[in-house]
Parts: C-alpha cells; structure tokens; sequence
C-alpha cells in the first residue's frame, strides 16, 4: 500500500501536475449535471452515482476518459463532458468534494416487498452481505482477485485519490460497473478488469449488498492473501512490455525456444538483469539495445509487470539423471570440484528466492536452461554474484547440462 502511494505521489507531483480546482466556480458549472446528479450530488435514482464527497482526482479523471472515449464509454456521459474544459472538470471535482455525503438509506437495494408479491416465484440468488464483506476485505488469492480493501479502503473509504470512494455509494450502481469492468466493453482499467473478470456475478451481487449494509460486521477471520498485487508499477509496466512481446512473448510467455520466459520471474532479479544489460555486465547484443533506454522506473515496472503474470509449463521431458543432479549435486571426480545442488538456490519447485534475486528456472525452456549453462561455463555470462554459478557450471558435462535443463523444464 504504500508503495502504490507513494508512486501516485510520483505521478501526481511529478508529471500530472494538476489544476487546482476552484469549489465556489464549480457551484456554477454543475446546473446540468444536478438533474441526474442531484442538486446535492446525491442523486435521487439508483442508475447514477453519488458524486457528493468524492474524490476531486477521481472526478476529472473519470470526466476526462468520457471526453476521450478511450476508458469509458456511456452515451449520456460522453456528451455531458465533451464541453468541459480542464479547468472546469477541476472546479466541478473540487465543488462535489466538498459536499457531505450521507448514508445510504436502510431501505437502499432492498426489494424484498416487490419479490414477495411477485407472482411466480423463480429460484433468486439471495445475497449475502456477510460475503460481500469477506470478499471484499480478503479477495481471492486462488483466482488472482485482490482484495478490494487494499485500493478501496476500509469499508469503501480509500486514501488514495484516484481510487473512488465506494462507501454510500448505490450499490446498484457499484454493481453495474463490476459488470462494466467484467465484460470489458464500457470501462477500461487494467487492474478492475483482472479482478472483475473472475467474480462471479454471485459474488457482485455479494458486494452491492454488502454497500448496501455497510453496518454488516462480519467475523471476517484472518487469511493470508498471496496474489500478487497489482500496483502502479504492474498497470505501468503493462504499457512498457509492448516493446518485449516481440520475442518474449504475449504476458512474457516466449513461445520461441530461445528466449527466456519473464512471466512469473522474480521483479527484483528482472531488474538485476536490465541493468547489467544496459551497462554491459551481461552482454548480449539485442538485450543490451533493448535495455539502453531504459530508465530505473522503466525497469522497475517492467519487472512488477511480468512477475505478476503466470508462466506457462516448459518443454522438458523430465530426467532421473537431472533430477539427482538438482537435488543432490555432484562431484567431478575429474576437476576434482563439487556441484553444489541447484535445489539450495533455486528451489525444490525451481520457482527461485525473489528477494535474492535466485531465478525461477521451472518453465523455461530446454534449450534457454541449457544455452545459460554453458555461457556460465564458458566464461560469455559473468553476471552472477561471487561466480555463484560460473563455478558450478564448469563441473558440468553436456550431457550433465542437458539432463539436468530437461528435468527443470518439466517442474510445474
Ligand atoms: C442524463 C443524466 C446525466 C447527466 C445530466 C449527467 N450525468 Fe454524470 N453520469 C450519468 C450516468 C448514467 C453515469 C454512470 C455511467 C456509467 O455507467 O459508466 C454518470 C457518471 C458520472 C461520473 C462518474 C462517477 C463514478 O463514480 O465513476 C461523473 C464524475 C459524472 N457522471 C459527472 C457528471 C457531471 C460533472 C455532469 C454535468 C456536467 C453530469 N455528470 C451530468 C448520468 C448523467
Ligand atoms: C489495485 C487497486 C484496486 C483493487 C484491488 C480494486 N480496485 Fe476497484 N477500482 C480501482 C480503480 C483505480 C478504479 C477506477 C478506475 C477508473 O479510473 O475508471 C476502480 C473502480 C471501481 C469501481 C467503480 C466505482 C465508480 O465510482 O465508478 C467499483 C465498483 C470497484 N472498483 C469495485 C472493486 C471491488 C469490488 C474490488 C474487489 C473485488 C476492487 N474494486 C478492487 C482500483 C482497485
Ligand atoms: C529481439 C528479441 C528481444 C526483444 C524485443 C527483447 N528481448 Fe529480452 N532477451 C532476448 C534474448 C535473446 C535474451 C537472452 C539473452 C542471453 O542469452 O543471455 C533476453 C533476455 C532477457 C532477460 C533476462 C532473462 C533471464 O531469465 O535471465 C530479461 C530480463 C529481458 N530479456 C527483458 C526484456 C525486456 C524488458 C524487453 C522489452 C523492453 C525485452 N527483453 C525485449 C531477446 C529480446
Ligand atoms: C549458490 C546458489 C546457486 C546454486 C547452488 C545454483 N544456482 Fe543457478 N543461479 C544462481 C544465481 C544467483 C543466478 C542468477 C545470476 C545473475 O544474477 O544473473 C543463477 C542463474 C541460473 C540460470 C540462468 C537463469 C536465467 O533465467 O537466465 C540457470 C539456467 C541456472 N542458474 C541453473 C542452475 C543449475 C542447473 C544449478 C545446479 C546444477 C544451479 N543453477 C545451482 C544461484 C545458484
């Protein structure tokens, strides 16, 4: 969390610097919007959103991408923004800001009188705010949904003033947009596209009754969630790894032999590696053009973004012969030197130590395994603290190098 604000800090002081918005003016610019808005931009009908205390960040933001059309599209909004000027979305951001919002009321989203006289009674979902609240708090690690807490803050307040508030907001409305978000027509944005697309529209039901019932106090006990966070760095890094698909391929799974796969690689081993490749460290003629332009930010993303995507399994046909070697080393009885085992390092899943900066090696190829190797024994790859593995690949016969690649290719 912290560091997704401190990087918004970056972008907000930094690059964007924004107009500061003048409340009093806005007043005088929303006369439009106060029929669908609200005069107090708390809108009287469940099919707009409240403006009323939102964020004045979020709201040019949003007013922008109507006028551009490129991250949302609504035919009532496009036209109703496309007259604003940047000024102008600053004051009316700035204006709704500083209205108070107000509680939903207790009967929001409740449509158990309609329901009940409805005449043919159809199995209905009945949701659950106590699951919305879980789902929300803890998301879904085993089907990469974050936890919404972490950008939307507790119970929908959030700190950061490009994430919208969500709290008192129609629940109808916030479970439209997970739809919007789900279906990725109406509404880009890389992070609630991930997530809405594997909610099930269950658990969006779930959620609007949870906002409809903010007072809805589960015992919510503590998991430990473990998908991988999408950042800043990771939406930005998305933009960037344009430039790498060419060889490392869609989400950086290569589908050509020789080139490495990123997906799933550690960030901090990522960035290892641009860095030595741009001041000549590494060598590798078409990787150090690549990196040359690179900033550290560039980098930085780049490996947020692909160690937040998953790898597909490698080409390997499985080894006994590598397997002892991964797990037990060996000795050459010949240079009289010992292998230490690549399990110590690497892993017993071949999935690296990030933070050591150790590769992931499962999923790569043969050939990409086995070309590393022998540049490591050859002295052409030089790049590896203390010659951590230098040593290890000189006491490697090919056809050591060549079990050994086959086995870790097949670890899943
Ligand atoms: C005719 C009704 C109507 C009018 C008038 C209108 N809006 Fe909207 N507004 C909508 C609808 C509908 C949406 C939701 C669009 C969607 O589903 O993505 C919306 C969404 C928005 C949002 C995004 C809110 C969020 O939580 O993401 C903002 C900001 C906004 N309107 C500002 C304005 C401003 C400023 C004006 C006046 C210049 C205005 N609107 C006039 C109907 C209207
Ligand atoms: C990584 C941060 C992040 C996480 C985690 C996240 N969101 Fe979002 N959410 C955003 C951002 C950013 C936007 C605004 C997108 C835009 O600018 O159009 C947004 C927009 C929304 C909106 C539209 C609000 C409006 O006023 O139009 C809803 C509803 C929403 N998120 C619900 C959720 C739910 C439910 C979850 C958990 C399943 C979740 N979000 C998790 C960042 C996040
Ligand atoms: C024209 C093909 C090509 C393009 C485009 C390309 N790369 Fe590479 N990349 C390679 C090759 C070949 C290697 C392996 C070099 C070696 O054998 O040492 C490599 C290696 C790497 C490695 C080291 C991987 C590892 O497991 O050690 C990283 C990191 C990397 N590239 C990142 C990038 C990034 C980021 C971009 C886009 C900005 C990019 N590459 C664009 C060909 C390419
Ligand atoms: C003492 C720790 C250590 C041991 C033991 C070790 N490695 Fe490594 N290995 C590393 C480190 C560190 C790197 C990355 C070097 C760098 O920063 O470029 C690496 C890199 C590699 C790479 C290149 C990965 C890539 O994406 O380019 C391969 C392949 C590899 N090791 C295979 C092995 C095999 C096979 C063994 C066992 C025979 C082994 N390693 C044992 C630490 C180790």
């Amino acid at each position: 969390m912290k560091r997704i604000i401190f990087s918004l800090l970056v972008v907000l002081t930094g690059i964007n610097v924004a107009v500061a918005g003048d409340a009093e003016a806005g007043k005088n610019k929303v006369a439009l919007c106060a029929g669908c808005h609200g005069a107090n931009g708390i809108s009287p009908s469940d099919a707009y959103p409240n403006l009323a205390g939102q964020h004045a960040d979020y709201i040019v933001k949003q007013l922008k991408a109507f006028k551009n059309g490129t991250d949302r599209s609504d035919a009532v909004m496009a036209p109703m923004a496309a007259g604003l000027s940047e000024e102008d979305m600053a004051d009316i951001g700035a204006y709704y800001n500083s209205l108070p919002s107000t509680p939903v009321t207790a009967d929001a989203g409740g449509d158990a009188g309609t329901s009940a006289a409805a005449p043919v009674a159809v199995a209905k979902y009945e949701p659950s705010a106590i699951a919305g609240k879980s789902l929300y708090e803890l998301g879904d690690a085993s089907r990469s949904i974050g936890a919404c807490i972490g950008c939307h803050g507790k119970d929908g307040n959030s700190e950061v003033l490009i994430y919208p508030n969500l709290a008192k907001q129609h629940p109808e409305y916030i479970e439209k947009q997970l739809h919007n978000f789900k279906a990725n027509e109406n509404r880009t944005n890389y992070a609630m596209n991930e997530f809405a697309k594997n909610l099930t529209d269950e658990e969006i039901q779930d959620l609007g009754a949870y906002f409809a019932d903010t007072s809805a106090v589960a015992n919510v006990k503590a998991k430990k969630v473990i998908a991988v966070a999408i950042t800043e760095d990771v939406i930005a890094g998305k933009a960037k790894a344009a430039a790498c698909a060419a060889c490392h391929g869609d989400a950086g799974n290569a589908t050509v032999a020789m080139y490495p796969k990123l997906a799933g690689q550690g960030a901090e081993y990522i960035v290892k590696q641009l860095k030595e490749f741009k001041d000549g460290t590494r060598k590798d003629p078409v990787m150090s053009g690549m990196a040359a332009p690179l900033s550290e930010q560039d980098m930085v993303e780049l490996g947020a973004y692909f160690a937040a995507q998953k790898a597909t399994a490698g080409n390997g046909k499985g080894s006994e012969i590598g397997r002892k070697i991964y797990f037990g080393g060996k000795t050459n009885h010949i240079l009289n030197q010992s292998v230490t085992a690549c399990v110590a390092c690497h892993g017993a899943t071949g999935k690296g130590m990030a933070k050591a900066e150790f590769p992931a090696l499962a999923n790569q190829s043969v050939e990409y395994i086995t070309s590393q190797l022998k540049k490591f024994r050859s002295g052409e790859r030089v790049n590896d603290r203390s010659k951590m593995m230098q040593n290890i690949a000189v006491a490697l016969s090919d056809e050591d190098i060549n079990e050994v690649a086959q086995f870790i290719s097949s670890l899943k």
